[in-house]
């Protein structure tokens, strides 16, 4: 079960349900997809909530129905148009209702959803939430309202979020927006625009808040964070002159900013691009305890001729040799990565060697997925979606059993150490136990005792499950 989770929605097209806040109004919010539409999630309720609205768990009492896309694979389309089914049943008691369709897929969509998904009467895309109170009142006004344009500097910097996570411990946190890699499977830079950064002093400030607010942990987000150069001004960084660019704020800087806040607030960051990390950003990660000892580095494909096809801007050499500087400097660092299977033309002896490559690396967790073709890429454009269904599918079970093996031998290798944890609140299993991460990213479950959610304990990690150590305090 836990592994078809992970075949069919791995880090995209999870539901997040998000838990009650604030004003009068009701707001019905749900977030398929990466971490980024969950921050962005984030600023919508904060938009919202200035308009009066507070989220509410239930449906049936909302004003307002609201949920932000994913448009990554088809499959996580697909679950979308199901889910309007269920606000289409809601709304029939409560005509009044309005639904919005935000993010990715109503980007790609645009006003062809109205048409195509009658129920629906605002769409929204990424770059234009704080077009919404309009939105909203030309819909609640009998008219159909869209607005999907794209921005080259939107990104939100002066919105403080409303945080609608679980636990309280850990926040998300938006460095960037948008993606200007053009892989040519990927639907991103069509649905999310040009890439662009924020204010560094914007995300330090939040970082700060959240950690005053009792918070621990802060994610920083952006679709390739290596790729992040804040020049002030507004300068693109295609024109930026030597002297700008050595002025600039990098990655490395900006990760050493936000570690410096405190040493209680942890830092963790995603997605790296294996093109674009540089030595300089492990180099800081080693040097600061409270920086996370994890990256998730997809790989993609271990065939240099695949990637060429997939336009990653790496060979599989440059890829390992990432890898290597990784292991240098940081030899306790946890690593996870993406795997495409059945990518045009991938042919068996390509696809053996994204098995070679994850023997090589010994990952330990990865997010795999069959390629699913979508509209406008460039592989759409380019190549054949040639390579049958039931390969795809078994070149995806070959690594998924791979890796399920790499993962129970990472976590076998931890047994009988102890690890600083972060408690994030009671294990899915019992309230009798809490869980929280190391800092590899691994789950630990242990006896509650006297701790709570945001406190730092360690725990002998005693055995493992497949993706879980079970251990005991012993501070
Ligand atoms: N088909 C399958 N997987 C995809 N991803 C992105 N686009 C596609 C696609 N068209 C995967 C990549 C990426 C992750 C977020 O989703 O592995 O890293
Ligand atoms: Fe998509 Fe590539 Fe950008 Fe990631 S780096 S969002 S895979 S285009």
């Amino acid at each position: 079960m836990e592994q078809n989770k992970v075949i069919e929605e791995g880090r995209q097209g999870e539901a997040l349900h998000q838990p009650t806040r604030g004003g009068s109004k009701k707001l019905f919010l749900e977030s398929y997809g990466c971490q980024m539409n969950f921050s962005d999630s984030e600023i919508v309720a904060a938009i919202l909530s200035k308009e009066g609205y507070s989220t509410t768990q239930t449906m049936e009492d909302a004003d307002l129905i609201f949920v932000n896309t994913c448009a990554i694979r088809e499959n996580a389309e697909n679950k979308v148009r199901q889910r309007l089914q269920d606000y289409r049943k809601a709304k029939r008691n409560n005509p009044n209702m309005v639904i919005g369709v935000l993010g990715c897929m109503a980007e790609r969509l645009k006003s062809k959803f109205l048409e195509e998904e009658k129920l629906v009467d605002i769409v929204v895309g990424p770059d234009a939430y704080r077009d919404l109170p309009n939105l909203i009142e030309q819909a609640e006004g009998g008219q159909k309202a869209v607005n999907v344009i794209l921005s080259k500097e939107e990104t939100y910097a002066d919105i403080a979020p409303v945080r609608l996570d679980k636990n309280g411990v850990s926040a998300f946190v938006s460095i960037m927006r948008g993606c200007d890699n053009m892989c040519s499977f990927c639907v991103v830079p069509f649905t999310r625009g040009r890439e662009r950064s924020r204010d560094p002093e914007s995300i330090v400030k939040e970082c700060r808040e959240a950690f005053e607010a009792g918070y621990r942990e802060v994610t920083l987000l952006g679709q390739n964070v290596d790729s992040y150069l804040f020049s002030g001004g507004g300068l693109k960084k295609e024109i930026l002159t030597e002297e700008q660019r050595a002025a600039a704020t990098n990655f490395a800087q900006l990760l050493e900013k936000v570690a410096l806040i405190h040493p209680d607030l942890r830092v963790r960051y995603s997605t790296s691009h294996p093109k674009d990390m540089t030595d300089e950003v492990l180099h800081v990660m080693a040097r600061y305890d409270n920086i996370c000892k994890y990256i998730h580095l997809p790989v993609q494909s271990g065939n240099s001729k695949v990637l060429t096809d997939m336009n990653r801007g790496y060979s599989r050499e440059w890829y390992l040799s990432r890898i290597d500087s990784i292991r240098r400097i940081m030899p306790e660092c946890g690593i996870s990565t993406d795997i495409i299977t059945g990518f045009c033309g991938e042919t068996d002896e390509e696809h053996l060697d994204t098995i070679r490559l994850m023997e090589t690396v010994k990952y330990d967790y990865a997010f795999m997925f069959m390629y699913s073709e979508r509209p406008k890429t460039l592989a759409e454009r380019r190549f054949k979606d040639d390579v049958p269904e039931e390969i795809k599918k078994s070149r995806l079970t070959a690594v998924v059993n791979l890796q399920q093996k790499h993962s129970e031998e990472r976590i076998k290798a931890q047994i009988g150490k102890v690890h600083r944890v972060l408690v994030e609140g009671p294990s899915k299993r019992s309230n009798a136990m809490l869980m929280g991460r190391n800092t590899q990213n691994t789950v630990l479950v242990f006896p509650k005792g006297q701790f709570k959610s945001g406190d730092y304990v360690n725990v002998l990690a005693t055995s493992g499950t497949a993706a879980t150590l079970i251990g005991e305090v012993v501070n």
